[in-house]
């Protein structure tokens, strides 16, 4: 099995990159924003507990998220591996995964940084407003509240990473097949 992060702040492009990734590695994607909007559009106990949170674009608690995976990773023993999109997004998440992980014997292989300038997720996330339809894509405020919490409390996911040699940064900047080269590049490297 072999598993990796891609990691970067909002509008950096992990989702479009990890869609892609793990249809040429043949890598379970797991997004944790995909499942937790999910559980908003079907009104289930838990997404009515987290709308508001993501409407913010705050953090939603580590134990849900936490779980969340776990259970997919549970679901999935046959898997060739995983690409982690959006998760883990504080330190306690990170050693989490690495605990679910160990007790597979499988681990992180590389933490994928996709560094990306912040008018460029602007642009990018504010574009996206006018077809998604997500609530946290609605205006420059909110915008930017998510680039301040990833900034406050997902950036220290790095040093984290780091001390294992596992963190990569590629540049996320310019044409999106163009990055996903770049990210193939070092997947390759890898396996
Ligand atoms: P999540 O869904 O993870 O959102 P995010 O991190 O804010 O990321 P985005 O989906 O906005 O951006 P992305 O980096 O995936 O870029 P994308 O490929 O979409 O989380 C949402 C919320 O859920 C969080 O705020 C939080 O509340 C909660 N949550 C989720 N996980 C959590 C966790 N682990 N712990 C606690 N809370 C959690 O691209 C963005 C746009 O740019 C798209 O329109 C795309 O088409 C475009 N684009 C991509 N690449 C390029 C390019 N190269 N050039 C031009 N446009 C591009």
């Amino acid at each position: 099995m072999i598993n990796f992060l891609i990691f970067g702040p909002p509008g950096s492009g992990k989702g479009t990159q990890s869609v892609k990734l793990a249809s040429e590695f043949s890598l379970i994607h797991l997004s944790t924003g995909d499942m937790l909007r999910e559980e908003v559009a079907g009104q289930t106990g838990l997404g009515r507990k987290v709308e508001g949170i993501m409407q913010r674009g705050e953090l939603v608690p580590d134990d849900v998220v936490i779980e969340m995976i776990a259970e997919r990773l549970d679901a999935n023993p046959g898997a060739g591996g995983f690409i982690f999109d959006g998760f883990p997004r504080t330190v306690d998440q990170a050693r989490a995964l690495d605990e679910t992980l160990a007790d597979k014997n499988t681990s992180i292989c590389k933490m994928l940084m996709l560094e990306v300038e912040h008018e460029e997720l602007v642009r990018r996330l504010i574009l996206r407003a006018e077809v998604s339809g997500r609530p946290d894509d609605k205006n420059l405020d909110i915008i930017e509240n998510r680039i301040k919490v990833y900034k406050e409390k997902t950036e220290p996911v790095i040093s984290y990473y780091r001390k294992d040699n596992k963190y990569q940064t590629v540049n996320g900047m310019g044409d999106i097949d163009e990055i996903f080269h770049r990210l193939c590049e070092v997947i390759r490297a890898c396996i």
